[in-house]
């Protein structure tokens, strides 16, 4: 390969693999962190995160689903906006980009990280990013590459851009959602993404 063409090996600049090893049990910087929307993927994100020995606060629309997770140690909040106050960091798993916006409404974001790991198209992501920034927030985008039951175990990854500075600041916590792939190659291979969408 010449120094002109593309590597297409190379991860885009803003996309950050979680490959580092997180503590089981108690970690050796417990934090507080809030999980918005208990579906199939949100429960076990907030489940990995009580694993890992984190201080989890979460809401859901349907209160209901907080109860197995609440019986493993976590908080409920009552309103997102509670959720929201309760933590630095916020991770919001919902349906779609609408539902984020919906929830995030009203609550103050000043000093929050949202990590946003509900599916969006780009410019969604794009909006939503804009929303959290202009309130004051960091905003990072993850793109969960695995399923529910996959999650804190080896095959999970999880892909964030956004805030260097908030990854960063939280790389050790959010690694207890997705395990380094120890089973597979240290470095990935990446690939360019043909689509025009991105
Ligand atoms: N499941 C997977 O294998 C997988 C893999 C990768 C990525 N993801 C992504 O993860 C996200 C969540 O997936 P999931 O499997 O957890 O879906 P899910 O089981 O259908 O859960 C959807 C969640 O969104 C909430 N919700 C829906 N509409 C809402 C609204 N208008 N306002 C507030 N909350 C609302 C639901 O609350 P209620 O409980 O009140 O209905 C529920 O907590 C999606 O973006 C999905 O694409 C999922």
């Amino acid at each position: 390969m010449t120094n002109s063409e593309p590597d297409h090996n190379r991860p885009p600049a803003a996309w950050i693999p979680t490959q580092h090893p997180h503590s089981e049990g108690t970690p050796k910087c417990r934090k507080n962190i809030s999980v918005l929307g208990l579906g199939l993927m949100g429960t076990a994100l907030a489940k990995s995160l009580l694993a890992a020995g984190h201080q989890v606060t979460v809401w859901n629309r349907t209160p209901a689903k907080a109860d197995p997770l609440v019986a493993e140690g976590a908080k409920q909040a009552a309103t997102p906006a509670a959720a929201v106050a309760a933590s630095e960091l916020v991770i919001a798993c919902l349906l779609d980009s609408r539902s984020v916006t919906a929830t995030l409404e009203g609550a103050e974001l000043r000093g929050r990280v949202i990590a946003n790991l509900t599916t969006s198209r780009p410019v969604e992501a794009r909006e939503i990013a804009a929303l959290v920034t202009e309130r004051g927030g960091d905003h990072l985008a993850g793109g969960i590459m695995a399923i529910p039951q996959m999650i804190a175990t080896p095959g999970a990854l999880i892909l964030y851009s956004g805030s260097k500075a908030a990854y960063d600041r939280y790389e050790q916590a959010l690694s207890a959602m997705a395990r380094p792939p120890s089973t597979r190659a240290r470095t990935p291979r990446w690939r360019r993404c043909s689509t025009s969408r991105c």
